[in-house]
């Protein structure tokens, strides 16, 4: 079983990827830069590499940005774009000898070539733990940079009026559960649904470690609070997750997006299992871009996540073989249908179970198969998340080769998930507890295939 290549979502050519780092848009279009290695399929050599698009779901992959030393290699960090169009890449320095620490690069060429700053690294707190620094532009003047003490389980923050000289303005955490280390903060400041109110809202991924590690693997989380004196302050509920699927990493947002919005790209990857996917001469993707906001339910103001869909022709709703790169939109009567199922069937036996339970007021995704059962013991299984809103009626499903993502609840439920479905074509097939049939809209997407 190999993994197909999707079509509308960012892979590297070949070769390794991991997190999206420096994520900007400038000059008319989305770039990013993500955790890749030049020199094989397998996690190492950590470098930068970069790919462009107009529109956010065709990609064009670039020269290698910031390229590993001796003795040296560029882990996660951010780009900002500065007030004259000059791009500064803030990254992680992880040097051989156990330190890692914040060093600087700047393009004046809309990211194609760097310049290391001479004075690297920036930031160095004679930590082995100190990583993925993210710089947002504050509304009243100046930058933040956030970075975690993984290990700690915290997130450190430091402002700065010239990007060049920084100040430690104090910490968040720890919170929330132990035996894992932080990873790939940021911090958005995102409008709540019908009101001109905006709430910060810190973004975080969580890895398990040590022995008995949970086998969940890693996850992304988010938490909404508030600014004070450049630090981020929790204001209700701690860590909530972001993403219920086993697949949504290191999601962080792009600088400078238009109209101030926050738009995330997560890698759709579990350090769990991701050395042995199937995929080659290529392993890993990023997610589909996702537009965040808030919509405030009772008291809580929760996460909401819109994709950015790919444009594509609806097919006969009765045409339920599809090629495995595909929108699905599925509607029903949530009076009259009760729990819902939709199983999509690929080679083999593979089979991803989607189960709408609005008695249980649960969504859940199980990926069953021989090949499911062979990636790893990890990974087949089901996840189950809990519903806002059960009566919604309606679930819409991204399929793109390896890659599925589920959203619910009008954006408020998400869960992404690698599937072993295969190359060929998918079956699906839609049926409720009583005598009422969901409606399946299949558009199939066009979108060139990247050439392997
Ligand atoms: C998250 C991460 C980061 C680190 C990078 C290394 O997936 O572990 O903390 O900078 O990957 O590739």
């Amino acid at each position: 079983m190999s993994f197909p290549r999707p079509r509308f979502h960012l892979t590297p050519a070949r070769n390794w990827m991991n997190d999206p780092n420096g994520l900007v848009f400038t000059g008319d279009r989305w770039h990013a830069f993500f955790q890749f290695n030049p020199e094989g399929n397998d996690w190492g050599n950590m470098s930068w590499g970069h790919a462009s698009s107009p529109d956010l779901l065709h990609w064009d992959e670039h020269p290698v940005a910031l390229h590993h030393r001796p003795g040296e290699q560029i882990y996660s960090g951010s780009i900002v774009a500065g007030d004259d169009g000059t791009l500064s890449a803030f990254y992680t320095s992880a040097y051989d000898r156990g330190i890692q620490a914040t060093s600087r690069a700047t393009s004046v060429d809309g990211g194609t070539t760097w310049t290391m700053d001479a004075a690297n690294p920036v930031i160095d707190r004679g930590s082995s733990d100190f990583r993925d620094p993210k710089v947002v532009r504050v509304p009243d003047g100046g930058w933040l940079m956030l970075a975690v003490e993984a290990v700690e389980r915290r997130v450190v923050f430091y402002s700065s009026d010239d990007l060049s000289t920084w100040r430690e303005t104090g910490s968040f955490g720890p919170i929330g559960p132990e035996g894992v280390v932080w990873e790939c903060p940021d911090l958005v400041r995102l409008p709540v649904e019908g009101t001109t109110e905006r709430v910060w809202v810190l973004l975080l991924s969580t890895n398990p470690v040590g022995d008995d590690a949970d086998p969940a693997g890693s996850a992304m989380h988010y938490v909404v609070g508030d600014l004070a004196d450049g630090v981020f302050h929790c204001l209700d509920g701690g860590l909530r997750p972001l993403d219920l699927g086993r697949d949504c990493y290191a999601g962080v947002t792009f600088d400078s997006a238009p109209e101030g919005s926050a738009v995330m790209l997560a890698w759709m990857g579990n350090w769990r299992y991701a050395h042995v996917v199937p995929s080659s001469p290529w392993r890993g993707a990023m997610s589909l871009p996702r537009t965040l906001g808030l919509r405030r339910t009772g008291d809580a103001l929760q996460l909401v996540q819109r994709p950015v869909l790919p444009r594509f022709d609806v097919l006969d709703a009765s045409a339920l073989r599809i090629e495995p790169h595909a929108v699905l939109d599925v509607r029903w009567d949530p009076a009259a249908a009760g729990t819902v199922r939709l199983r999509l069937a690929g080679e083999g036996d593979a089979a991803v179970d989607v189960v709408h339970d609005p008695a249980a007021r649960t969504l859940s995704v199980s990926r069953t198969g021989r090949t499911a059962d062979a990636l790893h013991p990890d990974f087949a299984g089901v996840r189950t998340a809990p519903l806002a809103d059960p009566a919604s009626g309606g679930l819409t499903l991204v399929i793109d080769g390896p890659l599925l993502e589920v959203f619910a609840d009008d954006g408020l439920t998400v869960l992404s998930h690698l599937v072993t479905l295969g190359a060929g074509p998918v079956t699906i097939s839609a049926s409720a507890a009583t005598s009422v049939v969901p409606t399946v809209q299949v558009g199939t997407v066009r979108v060139d295939a990247p050439a392997d």
